[in-house]
């Protein structure tokens, strides 16, 4: 059994950046409905699921029979995906990252604005529903990569630390047709502390 994370703020809490109806209804049906799909595909595989992660699960997806695998792409993605990006967003968020992640930044884009108009970029120009993401390899550096759908980059080996979920779901009610504004809007809801404890987080997949 695999579980949507507990939302750790109100659905209210992130607004003006998103909406009050877009995060309830993202969380409670969306995402339940992943959560639900996830757990019912896996009825019956037990043997399969014993001591896994979710991400581990999704991660060895060859281990898992044929006949669920697309099933598991999509809504174990779905799970990991959201439980992601709902876990570094904050009402209160620290607006930039220190230490060792920062270094890393730096290292990487240059600067904290560089990546941060990297990762929008390839947010807004994900075709069709998906998600940009920043994520970490199995020797802490960092890149930044898009996935269609629920695809998870733990398919890849990478680890991610923070995503923007840009399917219409996640922004429709609030800005219609425009991905960029809310894309662009999102940075004021990031917390970098989250994002931080993730990068430093010393777990693989
Ligand atoms: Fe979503």
């Amino acid at each position: 059994m695999y579980n949507k994370i507990k939302l750790p703020y109100a659905f209210d809490a992130l607004e003006p950046y998103i909406d009050e109806e877009t995060v309830r209804t993202h969380y409670e049906k969306h995402l339940n409905t992943y959560e639900t799909n996830l757990n019912k595909a896996l009825e019956g595989y037990e043997e399969y699921t014993k001591g896994k992660t979710l991400d581990q699960l999704i991660k060895d997806i060859e281990d898992l029979p044929e006949e669920i695998r697309p099933a598991v792409v999509n809504n174990g993605g779905g799970v990991s995906n959201h439980n992601l990006y709902f876990s570094i967003l904050s009402p209160n968020p620290k607006k930039e990252p220190t230490g060792k992640l920062l270094d890393e930044i730096n290292k990487t884009f240059g600067s904290l604005e560089n990546l941060k108009e990297e990762l929008t970029n390839a947010s807004i120009t994900q075709f069709g529903s998906g998600y940009g993401f920043l994520v970490k390899d199995k020797d802490g550096k960092l890149s930044i990569v898009k996935r269609v759908n629920q695809n998870s980059p733990v398919m890849d080996n990478l680890i991610p630390i923070l995503t923007i979920d840009v399917w219409e779901h996640a922004y429709y009610l609030k800005y219609k047709n425009l991905r960029a504004d809310y894309v662009k809007n999102i940075w004021n809801v990031i917390d970098w502390e989250k994002v931080q404890g993730l990068y430093e987080d010393c777990h693989n997949i």
